[in-house]
């Protein structure tokens, strides 16, 4: 009787949605998610960042993430007993997940960003990455039906996305007005595709917002010698990126809560990486990040103020690597496992998630 009632229960642990437990991740993204697309795309294996230092810890070699180890949607897989989710373009079996994710993608096509006078963008946009997983989608699940119930217990990540498209906008000599007046496009990019995602029938997606672009080494070093009203004296970070990155993150999470209620079927979970980056520059020994000047300075770099060198890169010829457990930041635009790891856990049970997937 006893031994029945066990079996039983597995088999309904197995095959039903049980405690937050998912059959696979699909995920759309960036540098901050890519698991190893571009590299394939690229078809480069000696280049940062598909060469050594990347990859030093966990992996011990290099992957084509973008950082020394593992990212957060490899904790959060790890998390829930799953693969690490593979890049889509690889050869893989994608039953238990496919990261679409390419390094420097934007939100945006790049035909939008041509219609504001912006070229050189990743061409691997939102939209793209969306059409491979269409293209997948027969591989997975067969009928319309089964592919809503396969896609009810399944994790979707919407980005992070949003950041490229900023950078891009920002380094094309726009001010602060101007770049918020585009935000609503890109928020309405982002929402549009978990929307999508939803009448596929994804039954959870956590739609992450950007990090605090004036606190990124990269754009810290290129206005360090900036006038000091420029810097926030709190955290040492830029105060108008920061503006439009946390102009952007409000309209996002005001459309996560909108979508949330247009349909209460699909749990949606807005996720930060802004808050928990500038918790760690506000306590960075708390967070165990005891190099790094208040974790600003970059752990793989080429010298000056923040450790960042364009010149010198990480992993070109000029830059050194320190011990990434101790940093936040790997390699100017990038973070750390460590700091990955710590986010990740924030978005699992919070404070860096609302709700938390774990809820
Ligand atoms: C783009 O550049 C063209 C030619 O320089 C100019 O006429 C136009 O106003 C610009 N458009 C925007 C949105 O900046
Ligand atoms: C940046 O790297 C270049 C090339 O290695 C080097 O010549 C230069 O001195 C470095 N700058 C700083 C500020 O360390």
């Amino acid at each position: 009787m006893e031994l029945s009632i066990t079996i039983f229960m597995s088999f309904l642990l197995c095959t039903s949605f049980v405690n937050g437990q998912y059959n696979a991740i699909f995920s759309f993204g960036d540098s901050y998610t890519d698991t190893g697309n571009l590299r394939i795309l690229a078809g480069k294996t000696k280049n940062p960042p598909y060469d050594t230092p990347y990859g030093m810890t966990y992996f011990h070699h290099s992957t084509g993430r973008a950082s020394d180890g593992r990212l957060v949607i490899d904790f959060i897989a790890q998390n829930f007993g799953l693969p690490l989710v593979p890049p889509s373009l690889s050869n893989q079996d994608f039953k238990k997940g496919a990261n679409f994710a390419v390094i420097a993608a934007t939100a945006m096509d790049p035909a939008f960003f041509k219609s504001i006078n912006i070229t050189g963008t990743s061409p691997f946009s939102l939209n793209v990455q969306l059409g491979w997983f269409d293209k997948l989608k027969p591989s997975l699940c067969s009928s319309e039906q089964e592919c809503q119930n396969y896609f009810k217990n399944s994790l979707f990540f919407v980005g992070e996305l949003g950041g490229n498209d900023y950078n891009a906008i920002m380094y094309s000599n726009r001010n602060v007005d101007e770049i918020k007046a585009l935000s609503p496009q890109i928020v309405g990019t982002i929402i549009g595709a978990a929307e999508k995602l939803i009448n596929e029938g994804a039954g959870t997606l956590v739609v992450p917002g950007i990090l605090p672009t004036g606190c990124i080494p990269i754009v810290l070093s290129q206005a360090h010698n900036a006038p000091k009203e420029e810097f926030d004296p709190k955290t040492g970070c830029l105060i108008k990126p920061n503006d439009f990155s946390s102009y952007h993150n409000n309209l996002l999470h005001q459309a996560v809560q909108q979508l949330q209620s247009k349909y209460p079927q699909a749990k949606l979970i807005y996720a930060e990486y802004f808050e928990a980056v500038v918790d760690f520059i506000l306590d960075p020994i708390g967070h165990g990040f005891t190099n790094g000047h208040g974790a600003l300075q970059v752990c793989c770099g080429g010298g000056g103020p923040y450790n960042y060198n364009s010149s010198a890169g990480c992993g070109s010829p000029g830059s050194t690597v320190g011990d990434p457990a101790t940093y936040a930041n790997w390699d100017g635009i990038h973070l750390t496992e460590a700091a990955f790891q710590q986010v990740a856990n924030g978005w699992l049970h919070g404070p860096y998630a609302s709700p938390p997937i774990v809820s």
